[in-house]
C-alpha cells in the first residue's frame, strides 16, 4: 500500500510499521505493564504456588520413573510395581490439581490486567483533543485498542506463565540431570548450543516476518472497512471490480509474507526436532552402553532421558516465548505511549466558579488561529467580536471563510494560539471546561446520529431526561410526526450513523437533543443542502422555537435565518469583513450583497 514507505525500514512515523528498534525494544519495556498487575497480589501469590507445586511435581516423576524401571521391572516384582504406579497415579492428581489452579489463575490474570487497560485506554482517548485525532488515524488507534491489548492478555495470561514455568524446569531439570549422572549431563550441555542456534537465527527472522505478516492483515482491514463504508460510492461508480481486484492485492501480498513466515517456522521446527533427536539418540547409546557395562542401572538411564528431554523442551519454549516477549514489548510501549499522552485541552487546576445562572457575554479578543495540521495557513486573523446576550448572531461568508472554525475555538476544541474568548470577562481557559461546554448546545453542519435507536439518540443531550420530556423535545423539533411514523417509533434503530434517515430527518433528530439540553448558548451550523423545501420549512419552525430567548449563533445559509438575526457578522478568509443588520450591511457591503444575492453558500 505505502510503496514509499514500504523500502525504509526504520518509518519511525508509524509505530505499527516499526520493525527497527525491535531488538533494542527489549523485554524491559512489558515492566510498566506489572503496575496494572500490581492490584491483584493474591492472583499472582496463588498462580506461583501453583506453579512451583507443578514444577516440583513434573521434576519429581523423573524419580517415579527411575523407581518403576528399577524396583518394578528390573527387580521383577509386581507388587513394588503396583506401589509405584499408585504414587505416580497420587503425584499426577496433584499435578492436575495444580495445573487446574495454575491455568484459571494466570489465564484470569492475562483476561482482568488487559480489560483494565483497555479500559484505561479507551478512557484516555475520550479524554484527548481533537488535533490528536486529525493526526493519528483511527483505525490504528482501534487496533491498539484490540490487537495491542488482546496481544498482552495472551503474554500475560499464558507466555508469561510459560516462561517461568519452563525456567523453573529447566534449572530443575539441569540440576536433577547433575545428581543423576554427571558425564552424561556435560554430553546434553554441549548439545544445547547447538540446538539453540538454529532457533536464535531464524527467531530472528520470523518475528520480523510476522510483525510483517500483522501490518499487512491490519491493511486489508483498513481497506475493507473503508469500502464497507463507501459501498454506494463504489456501487455508483461501478468500481466493484476494481475495488475486488484491489483487495486482492492486498490479501496476496498478506499471504505471501504469511508464507515466507510459515517456511521459515517449519523448517526451524525441523531443524529443532532431528537435531534434538539426534542428540537423545547419541545420549542413549552412551548411556546405553553405560547400562551394558553395569555403570549405571536402566532406571537411571530412563530417569536421565527423561529430565533431558524435559530440559530441551524447556530451552525450546524459553526460546520461544522470548520471541512474543519481545512481540508484546512492542504492543507494551504503544499502549504506554497512549496512555501517556497528555491532552492539550484541559481544565484549569483551579478554575474561576462559573456563574450558571444566566447566559454569558462573550468576547473574541484579537483571536488569531491556525489548525496544528496547517501551521502556516491561519483558519482566523485578527478576530474582535463581543456576542450580547440573549441576541441572535449571523455569521455568514463564503466556504472556508472560517465560520465554524468560531464555533470550534468558542467550544474550546483547540485554543488560539494568540488572543482570548472570554465569558463575562473571564478567559475561557481559565474556566472548568465541562461547565463550558455544559452552557452549549451544538448543533452541527453534518449532524452526527449514534447506532441505537431514537430515544437514546434524543437523550444525548440530556441522559436523565423523562420520555415526557424528550417526546416533548422531539415535538418542538417538528421530529414527532415522522419519528411516530417509524416502525418501531422512538424504539426505532436508526442504523449506522443514522443511515436510515433523510438528511433533514437526522437534522431534526440533532435539533431535538439540542432542545433537549436546554443550553444557555446555541450554536448551530446550519445546512440547508440535505433539506428539501418541506423538510426545511420545518427545520425553520423549529430553529425559531430554539432560539427564543437564549444567546444564539448561527452559521446561516438561509437569507430568511439572516434576516431576523440582530446581529450579522460578514466573515472572508479568516477574518471579520463587517459587522452590522441586514439592511446597513445590504447598503454598504459587497460580499454581503453577493452572498444575499446567491441566496447565501448553500453548500458550505
Ligand atoms: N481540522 C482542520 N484541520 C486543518 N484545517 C482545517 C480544519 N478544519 C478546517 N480547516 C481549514 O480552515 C479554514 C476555515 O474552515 P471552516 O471554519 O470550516 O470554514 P467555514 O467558514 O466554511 O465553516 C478552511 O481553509 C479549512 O480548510
Ligand atoms: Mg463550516
Amino acid at each position: 500500500m505505502n510503496s514509499a514507505n514500504s523500502t525504509n525500514p526504520a518509518d519511525s512515523t508509524n509505530p505499527a510499521n516499526n520493525t527497527q528498534p525491535e531488538k533494542t525494544k527489549a523485554v524491559t519495556a512489558l515492566l510498566p505493564i506489572f503496575a496494572f498487575i500490581k492490584p491483584y497480589k493474591l492472583v499472582v501469590a496463588g498462580a506461583m504456588l501453583a506453579l512451583l507445586l507443578t514444577a516440583g511435581i513434573n521434576l519429581s516423576l523423573g524419580q517415579g520413573v527411575k523407581y518403576i524401571v528399577d524396583h518394578g521391572f528390573i527387580a521383577g516384582s509386581s507388587e513394588q510395581l503396583g506401589n509405584a504406579i499408585l504414587v505416580l497415579i497420587g503425584l499426577i492428581a496433584l499435578l492436575s490439581i495444580g495445573t487446574f489452579s495454575r491455568f484459571y489463575l494466570v489465564s484470569w490474570l492475562g483476561e482482568r490486567v488487559s480489560a483494565d487497560i483497555r479500559k484505561a485506554v479507551f478512557n484516555r482517548i475520550v479524554q484527548l483533543h481533537p488535533s490528536y485525532f486529525e493526526e493519528n488515524r483511527s483505525g490504528e488507534l482501534m487496533s491498539r485498542l484490540t490487537t495491542d491489548t488482546t496481544l498482552l492478555q495472551s503474554i500475560i495470561g499464558s507466555s508469561l506463565s510459560m516462561a517461568l514455568r519452563s525456567t523453573l524446569m529447566l534449572i530443575g531439570g539441569l540440576i536433577m540431570l547433575l545428581i543423576t549422572n554427571l558425564k552424561l549431563t556435560l554430553l546434553v550441555v554441549a548439545f544445547v548450543p547447538l540446538v539453540l542456534a538454529p532457533m536464535i537465527i531464524s527467531g530472528r527472522k520470523v518475528r520480523r516476518l510476522s510483525a510483517h505478516s500483522q501490518d499487512a492483515i491490519a491493511d486489508i482491514s483498513t481497506y475493507a472497512g473503508e469500502i464497507i463504508q463507501n459501498i454506494k460510492v463504489v456501487q455508483s461508480y461501478t468500481h466493484e471490480q476494481r475495488e475486488k481486484n484491489a483487495f486482492e492485492g492486498e490479501v496476496e501480498k498478506a499471504f505471501k509474507v504469511a508464507k515466507k513466515r510459515i517456511a521459515q517456522r517449519a523448517l526451524l521446527i525441523a531443524a529443532i526436532i532431528f537435531l534434538t533427536f539426534s542428540a537423545i539418540s547419541v545420549m542413549l547409546y552412551v548411556g546405553g552402553m553405560d547400562v551394558l557395562e553395569g555403570n549405571i542401572t536402566g532406571g537411571e538411564l530412563s530417569a536421565f532421558v527423561f529430565y533431558a528431554i524435559m530440559v530441551a523442551m524447556s530451552v525450546a519454549t524459553v526460546a520461544e516465548v522470548y520471541g512474543e516477549l519481545q512481540r508484546a514489548a512492542g504492543s507494551s510501549q504503544r499502549l504506554l505511549e497512549l496512555l501517556a499522552t497528555k491532552s492539550d485541552i484541559n481544565s484549569p487546576q483551579t478554575p474561576l466558579p462559573f456563574s450558571q445562572e444566566q447566559e454569558p457575554e462573550i468576547v473574541f479578543k484579537n483571536v488569531e488561529f491556525n489548525y496544528p495540521s496547517r501551521p502556516d495557513m491561519p483558519a482566523l486573523k485578527n478576530i474582535n467580536l463581543t456576542i450580547p446576550k440573549g441576541k441572535i448572531i449571523a455569521l455568514v461568508g463564503p466556504s472556508g471563510a472560517g465560520k465554524t472554525t468560531m464555533f470550534e475555538l468558542l467550544q474550546r476544541f483547540y485554543d488560539p494560539q494568540q488572543g482570548q474568548i472570554s465569558f463575562n470577562g473571564n478567559n475561557i481557559t481559565q474556566l472548568d471546561l465541562t461547565d463550558l461546554r455544559k452552557t452549549m448546545g451544538m448543533v452541527p453542519q453534518h449532524p452526527v446520529l449514534f447506532s441505537s435507536d431514537v430515544w437514546h439518540n434524543i437523550r444525548y443531550g440530556n441522559v436523565d431526561a423523562s420520555d415526557e420530556a424528550v417526546i416533548e423535545a422531539a415535538k418542538r423539533a417538528h421530529a414527532h410526526e415522522f419519528i411516530e411514523k417509524l416502525p418501531e417509533g422512538y424504539a426505532s434503530f436508526l442504523g449506522e450513523q443514522g443511515v436510515r434517515l433523510s438528511g433533514g430527518q437526522k437534522q431534526r433528530i440533532a435539533l431535538a437533543r439540542a432542545i433537549l439540553k436546554d443550553p444557555q448558548i446555541l450554536l448551530l451550523d446550519e445546512a440547508t443542502s440535505a433539506l428539501d423545501a418541506q423538510s426545511e420549512f420545518h427545520v425553520q419552525a423549529a430553529l425559531n422555537e430554539l432560539m427564543k430567548d437564549r444567546t444564539t449563533l448561527i452559521i446561516a445559509h438561509r437569507l430568511s435565518t439572516v434576516v431576523h438575526a440582530d446581529l450579522i457578522v460578514v466573515m472572508d478568509q479568516g477574518q471579520i469583513v463587517d459587522i452590522g443588520d441586514h439592511k446597513s450591511l445590504l447598503a454598504s457591503d459587497p460580499l454581503y450583497q453577493r452572498l444575499c444575492a446567491l441566496q447565501f453558500d448553500k453548500a458550505s
